[in-house]
Order: C-alpha cells, then structure tokens, then sequence
C-alpha cells in the first residue's frame, strides 16, 4: 500500500504472509530503506557467490543503496514492513542466477512500476 508519495521519496506499507518472497531484484535508481514493523523477514543480498542472509526483526531497518541485488522473504508469520525510496520507486529489475552456480545473475525483467503497484504487494494484499 503506497503510504505517501512526493517528489522525493515514496513509503509503503508491505504486508507479508507466511511463504511471499519477491525474488532477486535491485530497486532500480533509487535508494531504498526498510523497516520491519511486526514479524520477522529474512534477506538474501549477494555481493558475492553465495549471498549474505540476515535476520530483520521488528524495530530493525536495512539500507538497500542504489545497486544492489538482494531478496526479501517472509517468515512462517505474518510480518509487516515500511519501505522508503528516493528517489521515488518506478523500476525494479529482476534478476535469476546463472546455472553454473557462479553467483553471477542475469537480469530476467524490467519491471516499470505503475503508481499504486508493486509486486510484492499484490501478494500481500490478499
Ligand atoms: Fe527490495
């Protein structure tokens, strides 16, 4: 759910039932920040062959900068989250690891964000 939306930067309010995963994906131009407001979420980000897991708890925040692939799962409860971009979200690229296991990713998708939209959020919102 879009919480505000200005020229700046944009906020949204992601709800996550047990199983929602988005998939490797960068944010685009913008620079991303997300805050876990109930639950637990788990990212991946790769900055290497095998990627880096941390836990995100309520009360915790993650700076996603500009360029980075990273993956957001939920746990087996439902969890919620603020995210903030600047500027505002209106890409994310998806990507899928090669098959030599390489760590290495191709990009699959270039998703343009129609206002109001987003992947995970479709999910979430059911
Ligand atoms: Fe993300």
């Amino acid at each position: 759910m879009l919480l505000l939306a200005t020229p700046s930067c944009d906020v949204w309010l992601l709800k996550w039932p047990p199983g929602t995963r988005v998939g490797p994906h960068d944010h685009g131009e913008s620079v991303g920040v997300f805050a876990v407001i109930k639950g637990t979420l788990t990212e991946l980000r790769w900055n290497g062959p095998i990627p880096e897991q941390r836990t995100v708890r309520a009360g915790e925040a993650v700076l996603v900068d500009r360029g980075v692939i990273h993956d957001v799962l939920a746990s087996d409860t439902t969890a919620y989250s603020i995210h903030v971009y600047s500027p505002p979200l209106v890409t994310m690229s998806f990507y899928t690891a090669t098959p030599a296991g390489t760590g290495e990713f191709a990009q699959t998708d270039d998703l343009p964000l129609p206002e109001g939209t987003w992947r995970a959020s479709e999910e979430a919102s059911q």
